[in-house]
Parts: structure tokens; C-alpha cells; sequence
């Protein structure tokens, strides 16, 4: 199909489902990083754990959340296992299939700062959280920055990315995360020219450069906030 026709395909699709007020449900897919144990949720049968990503483990660290309705409340659902994140009864996270879902599944997603929480819908005193050895929170009164998140969108596609860079979109897509050098790289081949004007130009190129190397810190925070706000 022309990418003209899909997208008007998807566009009507989108109203039909505004206008019938059909279907409530959003599905947004995700990988939860954890502040504290420097790695992704990642949910293998009944066991969920916070650990780096690896060609083996990448698939169980694909996340959806789900929301049934406009309450707030989510479900993490990971997709390999076919599991949800829930507390069992003494408090514990363990991944459980679509029978046992209950509101020990559900979550309430709130800011703490620049990261993101998990907070209990069953009891707002229990937040998922991971110790740095990747192992669930026990207590819930433990060393805070391990209920923080980072949420990142594992399928954003960078070359569509890079497509709406360059075409000089002023406001970039929320999701962004990696690579901020791959989107700026070319300006350092454009063709130089002869002469006086050469020498302008690098003068010219070396500030630049330069302002580059100032920014990327900003740049990467204000690229977690705006991950997080997605
Ligand atoms: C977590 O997942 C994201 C998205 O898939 C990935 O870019 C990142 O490298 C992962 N981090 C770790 C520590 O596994
Ligand atoms: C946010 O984090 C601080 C310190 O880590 C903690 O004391 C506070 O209770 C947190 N707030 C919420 C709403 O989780």
C-alpha cells in the first residue's frame, strides 16, 4: 500500500474508534529500566527481575502497559511470558498469567521527580521496585531510588526519526532515548568551499562544534524528561 493511503487508513481508523468511543483500552509498549539495579524489568515465567538486556533476555524485557479504562490504572504486561507484573499476598512480585489478574496487577504511574513510580492500586504503601542485584523490593520503606524508573520505548524507529529531523520539525517525537550523535553526525561532511571563506567557515565549524560539546548533558536530561512524559 502507498505510506499516503496507510496513513489515511490509520487516520480514519483513529476516528471511528474517537467517535464510537469503542475502545478505552491503550496498549503502549515499553521497557522499564530501573535506577537502582542498572537494568530492565524483565519478566521469565514467574520470576520478574531487574537485569541488564542480552540477545537472550531482550525479548522477556518487552513490556506493555494497559489501561481498561480512563482511572489511571495499568497493567504491565509482558508479552514473551504472557504474564502480568503482580504482588502476590506477602508482597512479592511475580509475573502471573491472564487468569489470576486482579488489582495486585494494577498500577498507578507517578512521578517522582524526573523517573517514574509504580504505585500499588491494591495499597499505595507498595511500589514495584528492584534492588541493585535486580531482585523485587521487599520493603517498602528500602532505599527509595529503587522504586525510580526510566521508560523507554524499545520499537521507536530511529530512521523515522532521523526522516522528521531533517525535514525540520521543530518539536521532536516524544519518545526519543539513544543516540543523539547519529542525528547531528552529517553536519561535520558538509561540502567545504575555497579559500577565504573556507577559513570563515571552519572558524565557524570550530564554534559550533564546541557549543556541541557543551550541550549533550543538558540535552540528555531534557531527553529523560521528555521520555518519561510519554
Ligand atoms: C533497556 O532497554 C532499552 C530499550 O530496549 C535498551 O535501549 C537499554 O539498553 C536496556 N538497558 C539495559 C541496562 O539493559
Ligand atoms: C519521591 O522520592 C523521595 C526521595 O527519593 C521520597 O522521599 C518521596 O516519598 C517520593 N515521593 C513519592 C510520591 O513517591
Amino acid at each position: 500500500m502507498l505510506p499516503q493511503l496507510a496513513v489515511l487508513a490509520k487516520i480514519l481508523c483513529l476516528l471511528m474508534v474517537v467517535m464510537c468511543g469503542a475502545v478505552p483500552a491503550m496498549v503502549r509498549s515499553v521497557s522499564l529500566y530501573s535506577t537502582c539495579s542498572s537494568g530492565n524489568v524483565t519478566v521469565i515465567g514467574r520470576a520478574v527481575k531487574a537485569v541488564g538486556r542480552d540477545d537472550n533476555n531482550a525479548p522477556f524485557q518487552k513490556l506493555t502497559t494497559q489501561s481498561e479504562d480512563f482511572s489511571g490504572k495499568l497493567y504491565i504486561f509482558a508479552e514473551k511470558s504472557q504474564r502480568y507484573i503482580c504482588f502476590n499476598k506477602r508482597w512479592k512480585l511475580v509475573g502471573l498469567p491472564k487468569k489470576q489478574k486482579s488489582p495486585m496487577c494494577q498500577f498507578y504511574e507517578v512521578y517522582n521527580g524526573s523517573y517514574l513510580r509504580y504505585r500499588s492500586v491494591a495499597d499505595g504503601v507498595h511500589y514495584l521496585g528492584f534492588n541493585k542485584w535486580g531482585k523485587p523490593m521487599r520493603n517498602p520503606n528500602g532505599r527509595q531510588e529503587c522504586f525510580n524508573f526510566i521508560k523507554y520505548n524499545p520499537h521507536f524507529d530511529i530512521k523515522h526519526h532521523n526522516s522528521l529531523v531533517t525535514s525540520n520539525m521543530a518539536t521532536e517525537p516524544r519518545l526519543v532515548v539513544r543516540k543523539p550523535a547519529l542525528i547531528r553526525a552529517p553536519k561535520k561532511f558538509l561540502p567545504s568551499s575555497d579559500g577565504g571563506r573556507e577559513t570563515h567557515r571552519h572558524r565557524h565549524n570550530r564554534w559550533k562544534i564546541r557549543e556541541d560539546e557543551v550541550s549533550p548533558r543538558r540535552r540528555h536530561e531534557s531527553r529523560l524528561l521528555e521520555a518519561n512524559k510519554y
